[in-house]
Order: C-alpha cells, then structure tokens, then sequence
C-alpha cells in the first residue's frame, strides 16, 4: 500500500489526504487500484507457475461494487456470490455468467431461479436438501462442486474458521454426509458432478492446513473411488492488518500447497484437476484505508482519553465483533514536540463497543477537525457496512495512475427512508 508523508501530510498512493477528505467528505474509503490489481497479478502469476487449468475467483463479499468487477474483469478475474445481491452486482457489473460461481448455505429458491435465468452454471452444493431444490429447479444440466469440511484445525478467530466438522457450512468427509451427497448428485439427471470445494476459515497466515486439507481430501478421494475435475481450495489468505500480523506468505505458500498436491495425486494415480482458490480479503484488505474526521476528545484525569470520530462500527464492525486490531495513524504528522500518546479511538454510534482501536498512539495535541486514517479497511468494511443509528454508508474512492474516481456515492439521507412507508391517518 502506497501510504507515506510528504512535507508531514498524508499522501495515499500519490494524493493528498487531506484533499481528497475536502473533496469527498469523511468517513472516506480509499482504495489504491494499483494495489488491487497487483494481487489478483500476484494470484494469477503464482497459480499459472505451478498449474496448467486454474481459476482465481475472487471472493465478492469482501468488497464489491460496478467498478471492482469491472477490474476484475479487466484483470481475467472470476468471481464468487453467495446472494442474488452479489449475483446482480456482478452481472450489473459487466461479469460474464460463465464465471460467477454461486456459494452459500441457504440458497433459496429465488436466488436459484435468479442465478439459472442469468446463466450461472457453477453451484457449489453446501446441503443435502439444495441437492433436491438444484435437480428440481435445472431443466439442463447444471455443474456442481460439493462443498465438504475436511475436519483440519485452523488458528483464527471461531468465528471466521468454516472447515472443522461442527459448522453450518458443509457436509463432513468423516460422517459420511459428504459420500452420501456425491452419491445422490451423481444419481440426478440436471446435475453434474465436477468436483469438490472446501473453505478452510480465514486470516489464515500458515500453509499447513491448506496442506494438511490435501492430504485428508485426497485420501478420502482414493478410499471411495471418486474422481474429480475440479479442486477449489477456497481462500481465507491472511492479511496484515498491522505491523505486527503476519500475511499469508503467497508464493511459498503455493509452493508447499502444489507440491503436496502433486506428491498426493501422482501417490493416488489421479489426474492434475482444474485449481479454483477464492482469496477476498486478500486482495482488497490492505488495498485501502479509512479516514475519519476527529470530533470530541474526552479526557478521563488519570484513567484515558477517547477521542470520537464521524463513523464507527456502521462502517468499521470488525473491532466489536472480533476483537480485530487496527493500525491508526494521524493525516498530519506530528512535527511540533507534544508527543505521542495512548489513546481510544471510538465511534460516534449508540453501543459502548463501538470501538475503532483502543490504547492506539496517536499525537497527544489531536484535536477536533484532525484527520486519522485506519489501515487495511478494504475487505469486509464497507460490506459489513450497516445504517444503524441512520449512519450513512460512506463513500468509496478509487486512485488509479489516471486519476482519482469515486465508485461508490456517499448515501444520503433521502436513500436511508427511500422504502419507508408513512401510513397516512
Ligand atoms: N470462499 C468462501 C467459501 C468463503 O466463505 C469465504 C469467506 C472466502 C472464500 C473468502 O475468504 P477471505 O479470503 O476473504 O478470507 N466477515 C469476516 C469474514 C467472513 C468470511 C466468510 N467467508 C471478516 O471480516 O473477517
């Protein structure tokens, strides 16, 4: 991410701030598009060095949006959706339907109707019920993968790890409900079997379970004589959300990911499948930031300081919900010598945990009317973004060697009653 001070004022990828917080309005998203389009060449380069047929299907709900797809698009993306939202923000979106994959553990009937009259040809199964709904509503043969939870341990919060046996996601390789599944998918006319899918958890920083997942597959694979033509490995590829985090070592991580691959399937005398990963947040997380301006500061004597700014957990939920830790920095260096002190750094929303950052170091002269930036804010921000106490969702920009664009419009009050009916007396 291109983040650093020029003359001590805040420059993201090339342009001022300060400026852009002038022109737009705070809260503001901003996301690098260099940055954006990097990582999914950064996919693209690692998977085409070790397989022949591979996609990268870049998981939607991270950040989606007109102009994300059409990047994607531009830059030979597919795409996943789990919601006829998704489905129609991608179609809007320019995506062709041959590459849109569609997820999910309760498809309803609509959005199954919605994906098949749009041309979406790839269902990954997650129920032993969708496998009768899917059949029913095809009148030709849809592909399907089948979603399965290899049972491996994964290290990040409970609420974010999807492959172990007890999830909502899934059926399970070690009950029998996975076996089960491909027997009753194979036994219908409009369905047709292409494979398996898993999504291990994410913020995931180490390869081993996605090794460890290979192994278990694999062997599952060969014991019941299943062939498959696709592996999609899902994503969940960590990302740096402060100095400290450790981002999932990409290129080395593939290594070891292939290679066990190779060693399991030349072992098993399979053939080399179609390779489909889904990383979201690793493409659009570190991709961005979130500048917010100061209001009231509160001094505590003796105990802290909160200094309160003009968003919260409307647009930033991932601190309350899971604990998430933040790297905050002031728009304007300091250069005068009051120093830097802690400092909690809250919302204006009605919940006491609506909490951007605690003891977050930040110069100890920040006042009303400064600027702070929040890093890594591109996955799962504007997203997750609600309109609890009427906050307007913000707005989106997108800096780009041709200059600056705004993707998303910051909503307006007229858009939070738009559906509101007044039942006159
Ligand atoms: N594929 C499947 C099937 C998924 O369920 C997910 C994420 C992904 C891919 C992409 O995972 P990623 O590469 O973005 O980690 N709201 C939570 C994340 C929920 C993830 C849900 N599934 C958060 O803010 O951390």
């Amino acid at each position: 991410m291109s983040l650093e001070y020029h003359n001590d004022k805040l420059q993201f990828g090339g342009q001022d701030v300060t400026s852009l917080a002038g022109r737009f309005g705070t809260p503001l998203i901003i996301y690098d598009e260099v940055y954006l389009r990097e990582m999914m060449r950064r996919y693209h380069a690692v998977l085409s060095s070790h397989v022949e047929h591979y996609s990268v299907s870049y998981a939607s709900k991270a950040f989606t949006s007109l102009q994300m797809i059409q990047l994607l698009k531009e830059e030979d993306m597919e795409i996943d959706v789990v919601s006829s939202g998704e489905l129609y923000t991608a179609i809007k979106g320019g995506m062709d339907p041959g590459r849109i994959k569609f997820h999910g553990n309760n498809k309803t009937r609509e959005e199954i109707e919605f994906a098949l009259s749009q041309g979406v040809n790839l269902f990954i199964i997650d129920s032993l019920d969708e496998i009768l709904l899917l059949d029913s509503m095809a009148d030709a043969s849809v592909d399907v993968l089948l979603r399965v939870n290899p049972g491996v341990d994964v290290d990040t919060h409970e609420f974010i790890s999807t492959g172990q046996t007890d999830s909502k996601f899934g059926l399970s390789i070690s009950d029998g409900t996975a076996l089960k599944a491909i027997m009753e998918i194979e036994k219908k006319d409009n369905l047709n079997f292409k494979g398996i899918h898993y999504h291990l958890g994410s913020q995931l920083s180490d390869p081993a379970p996605f090794v460890n997942a290979l192994t278990a597959v694999y062997d599952w694979l060969h014991d019941h004589e299943i062939d498959i033509e696709i592996l999609n490995m899902g994503g969940g590829f960590g990302v740096r959300y402060t100095d400290e985090d450790i981002s999932f070592p990409v290129e080395e991580g593939f290594d070891e990911i292939f290679t066990r691959l190779k060693e399991v399937t030349s072992q098993y005398g399979f053939e080399m499948p179609h390779i489909i990963i889904e990383p979201g947040r690793s493409i659009t997380a570190e991709a961005a930031v979130t500048v917010y301006e100061v209001g009231t500061v509160k001094e505590i004597p003796g105990v802290s300081r909160y200094v309160s700014v003009d968003g919260g957990m409307s647009d930033h939920i991932r601190t309350p919900l899971y604990g998430a830790e933040y790297d905050i920095i002031p728009v304007k260096k300091q250069t005068d010598d009051t120093g830097s002190i802690s400092m909690n750094v809250v919302g204006k929303l009605c919940e006491s945990g609506d909490i951007i950052g605690k003891d977050k170091s930040l110069p100890a002269d920040t006042a009303r009317g400064d600027l702070i930036a929040v890093k890594s804010t591109g996955a799962y921000h504007y997203s997750m973004a609600s309109n609890y106490n009427q906050m307007l969702k913000p707005a989106v920009i997108f800096i780009a060697p041709d200059g600056v664009k705004e993707v998303i419009r910051r909503q307006t009050l007229d858009q939070l009653i738009q559906n509101d009916v007044r039942i006159e007396e």
